[in-house]
């Protein structure tokens, strides 16, 4: 572990792009990350894609077939403040999951919360012993929390393709980041939950809301923040939603409650599948997608996700070792294994103030290197830097298209996961690409979301619990 990780570590918070010292990178890394380098017509290409496959996947006729699903949430109002309770949240998809327990009151949100390990062999075992250890988890949470006499109600965030047929219901469409139990597919999540529940018999809870950590970070943005209309993950995954208008959304089937809006999980890291995202890949990219455990799949988030920026980074390094450009042609053993740069990595060395390379000494030596040069620390930390950056360009198009899709003056983008939140330069970056890509008549903002997918949970099923009552 460095020093900083998973800290806001950066001192320099704020450093201009501009500022990078990229003369003295070397010429040959410099010529082949050319390639990494998207242009503003390029990334209007990408925007171009992004709102037609969100076209397809908002009409019932095209639906069936569409890349970006644009699943219905049921979700169809933000929160307006005045959502009160205490609420149970479980937060399943990103790299740790969670038990919370929500005290919302107007104007107060009160967070306890447990993180809980689930263990790769849990994440491609078998459905009953990832539900048990969910219920035992929640089990656990209660018993140390001296939650065993109240009978409360659960909003669930589960993090991966969900077909939702209302707010307690949703079936499982496919795995994503590294999770893969195949008898789950087509299985509605909420049931597998509440038997689990029933299997130990000393949890008394109601779920009453399922949800996307998309939405969760949405509701969450928007009970801070009135003009919040679009939640972002760019963490392990990367997705969005926003608030759609019921009449274009061709696939909700349910009356509507007085908004006439809807929320839409776009599941956005599919763009691309169907090869229409192939004008921008690399061949780098190419190998890690096929390397990666669902080859061909969630294009888009292996361009811009924690889950694969970090081996992307390790790809290009390890063409320069092999070319003889880096690290005196040595080390090609380190760098030829899966995983070992962690996208964590990529923020701790672009955290070094520019000419100084404390972090990287502390990555590289913890990966068995001490003998870098200089040079080879500065070609590593521009391969870093053009990695992340392509990254947040790609979420400043994404997020571009749907500021245009809402058409409001005025909207904030809520935005939770590690990338976003440890990089230290990806807001700004993102936000500036935002700029020079959307009219100036759009304002907008983009706002971290704490706790998102918690708070978020909690509030949909306070929104849920007290329409019921
Ligand atoms: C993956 C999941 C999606 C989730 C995203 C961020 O793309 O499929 O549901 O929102 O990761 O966690």
């Amino acid at each position: 572990m460095t020093s900083c990780q998973n800290k806001v570590c950066n001192p320099f918070y704020g450093e201009q792009p501009e500022q990078w010292v990229t003369e003295k990178v070397s010429a040959k890394v410099k010529e082949v990350l050319a390639e990494m380098q998207l242009t503003d017509d390029v990334l209007r290409q990408d925007m171009t894609v992004f709102e037609q496959n969100i076209e397809r996947g908002l009409k019932k006729d095209t639906h069936p077939d569409s890349i970006v699903k644009c699943f219905i949430t049921y979700v169809q109002d933000l929160p307006n403040g005045s959502e009160t309770g205490k609420y149970l949240a479980l937060d399943l998809g990103g790299t740790n999951f969670r038990v919370l327990l929500v005290d919302l009151a107007p104007g107060k949100c009160d967070l306890t919360s447990d993180i809980y390990s689930t263990p790769v062999e849990l994440q491609t075992g078998t459905g009953i012993a990832l539900f048990d250890h969910i219920a035992a988890s929640l089990a656990d949470f209660i018993k140390n929390h001296g939650l065993e006499n109240e009978f409360l109600d659960l909003g669930f965030t589960f993090s991966f393709p969900l077909l939702q047929k209302g707010l307690r219901s949703g079936t499982l469409v496919k795995w994503t980041k590294g999770y893969n139990i195949p008898e789950m597919i087509g299985e509605d999540v909420v049931k597998w939950l509440r038997e689990a529940i029933e299997r130990r018999g000393d949890v008394k809870i109601n779920v009453c809301a399922i949800l996307n950590d998309t939405t969760g970070t949405l509701m969450s943005c928007a009970w801070k923040n009135p003009k919040c209309r679009i939640g972002m993950i760019v963490g392990t995954g990367h997705n969005a939603c926003y608030l759609e208008k019921q009449s274009n959304a061709e696939m909700f089937d349910e009356p509507d409650l007085g908004s006439g809006k809807v929320i839409i999980n776009l599941e956005a890291a599919a763009l691309g599948d169907d090869g229409a995202l192939d004008f921008l890949r690399t061949d780098i990219d190419r190998e890690v997608d096929a390397e990666s455990p669902n080859p061909g799949k969630q294009i888009n988030e292996k361009l811009i996700s924690g889950m694969f920026l970090g081996e992307v980074v390790r790809k290009y390094t390890l063409k320069f070792i092999k070319s003889g450009d880096m690290f005196g042609g040595k080390h090609d053993d380190v760098f030829s294994q899966r995983g070992i740069i962690q996208t964590s990595f990529i923020s701790n060395i672009e955290s070094d103030q520019t000419g100084h390379f404390d972090y990287c000494k502390q990555i590289l030596a913890q990966i068995g290197i001490t003998d870098a040069s200089e040079q080879d620390m500065i070609d590593l930390r521009y391969i870093c830097q053009l990695v992340s950056t392509r990254s947040a360009y790609l979420c400043a198009a994404d997020a571009s298209v749907l500021i245009k899709r809402i058409g409001e003056p005025d909207v904030v983008v809520g935005i939770d996961g590690s990338v976003y939140k440890f990089h230290p330069l990806f807001r700004r970056i993102m936000k500036e690409k935002m700029k020079d890509l959307l009219d100036p008549s759009f304002k907008f903002d983009l706002m971290l979301s704490e706790d998102g997918s918690g708070r978020g949970a909690a509030l949909v099923a306070a929104m849920a619990a007290m329409r019921a009552a």
